[in-house]
């Protein structure tokens, strides 16, 4: 049937998210007008990343006609201006989403990996939400066009009057929704309000994200561990020994495989989707991990629970975390229960 081609009754996020805040009756839509405008963040971003090609052979077809290497002879326009070009995206990442969620005019305070200190909004166009966020994360990813992310996550004002950091400074268990979108080889926002976690894909021609992943849950255990496996020989005992036991089981159960993108982002997704763990544990050199709590590590904890996994910090549940100042970091292990719990009882072993 030509009618069955085309799917009629389309659940687009903001369909969605109304549907849910309509449970509370208190609910006069700050929410849904907050989420467009992350969700606008988003497809501006999206569409960027995937200019961002375009603008590099355009500058570089002005410039250098060729580079050589080796005796090799390479058109000038593929070592034009990279580094600047990711820097950019990065700011203009940044930008856009500033503007977008001071404009919304339902936020307070807004956190964002790119600046140093917390924005607070003018009073005339303060709300009741702060949000936390990495405008772009994965950017050394940029330039080989490899997924790359938003990650979000908001609390909502316990006082009405001036804002202060206070107001982000909270567990990750306070936090009233987070999610993140991938842009990968499709662009997908993954979002959970505290009823699980659910996965929207964006449709370029219609330039709305349709629900196409309804309440995700990750396996119980999967066969794969994504970290950065360079930094073994600052490894602590227990994710030592854990990551050995990934390729050298002793129960005779299969090795498990190793991914790592080097993007958090699509790392979670697919550790979300496919199940398995992915950790950015503590090193000699780093002894709080490299990934920050506030929008890194709450956010895909959040999520990872929503879905039926844990969140680890190699202390305790992620989520319990209190943060003291904004751009903390903090040691993670998430993903599936049973792989998280493996983790958990290597620690406390080593109490
Ligand atoms: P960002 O691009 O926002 O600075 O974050 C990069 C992070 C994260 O995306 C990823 O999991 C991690 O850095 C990778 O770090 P390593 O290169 O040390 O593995
Ligand atoms: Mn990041
Ligand atoms: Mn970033
Ligand atoms: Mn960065």
């Amino acid at each position: 049937h030509e009618a069955d081609a085309y799917r009629t009754d389309l659940m687009t996020i903001t369909r969605f998210v109304l549907n849910e805040q309509s449970k509370y009756p208190e609910s006069r839509g700050d929410f849904t007008i907050l989420l467009s405008n992350i969700v606008l963040g988003c497809k501006f971003v999206c569409s960027a990343v995937n200019k961002v090609t375009f603008r590099i052979l355009k500058l570089g077809w002005f410039g250098q006609a060729y580079w050589t290497c080796r005796g090799h002879k390479y058109p000038g326009m593929l070592i034009m201006s990279f580094g600047e070009e990711q820097k950019k995206l990065d700011v203009l990442s940044n930008d856009v989403f500033v503007k977008a969620l001071v404009s919304s005019g339902r936020t307070s305070v807004l956190v964002s990996e790119e600046d140093e200190e917390a924005t607070f909004v003018e009073s005339s166009k303060r709300g009741k939400y702060c949000v936390v966020f990495d405008p772009l994360d994965g950017s050394s990813n940029i330039d080989c066009g490899v997924s790359i992310g938003t990650i979000f996550g908001i609390y909502t004002m316990e006082h009405s009057d001036e804002p202060t950091i206070e107001d982000v400074l909270k567990p990750g268990n306070e936090m009233v929704a987070a999610g993140y979108c991938m842009y990968g080889s499709s662009c997908m926002l993954v979002l959970s309000t505290g009823t699980g976690v659910h996965g929207f894909t964006l449709d370029p021609s219609l330039g709305e994200f349709i629900l196409t992943h309804p309440d995700i849950k990750i396996p119980n255990k999967g066969n794969i561990y994504s970290v950065n496996e360079g930094n073994a020989q600052n490894w602590d005992g227990p994710t030592t020994k854990y990551v050995e036991r990934c390729k050298y089981p002793k129960d005779g159960s299969p090795a498990k495989s190793l991914r790592y993108v080097g993007s958090m982002v699509a790392d979670v997704h697919r550790t979300l989707l496919y199940g398995g763990i992915f950790l950015y544990p503590a090193d000699k050199k780093s002894p709080n991990g490299k990934l920050r709590v506030l929008y890194e590590v709450f956010p895909m904890a959040f999520l990872m629970e929503q879905a039926g996994g844990q969140a680890f910090t190699g202390k305790k549940r992620a989520l319990d975390l209190v943060p003291k100042k904004i751009h903390e970091r903090s040691p993670i292990f998430l993903g599936s229960y049973d792989d998280v719990e493996e983790i958990k009882a290597l620690y406390a072993a080593e109490e």
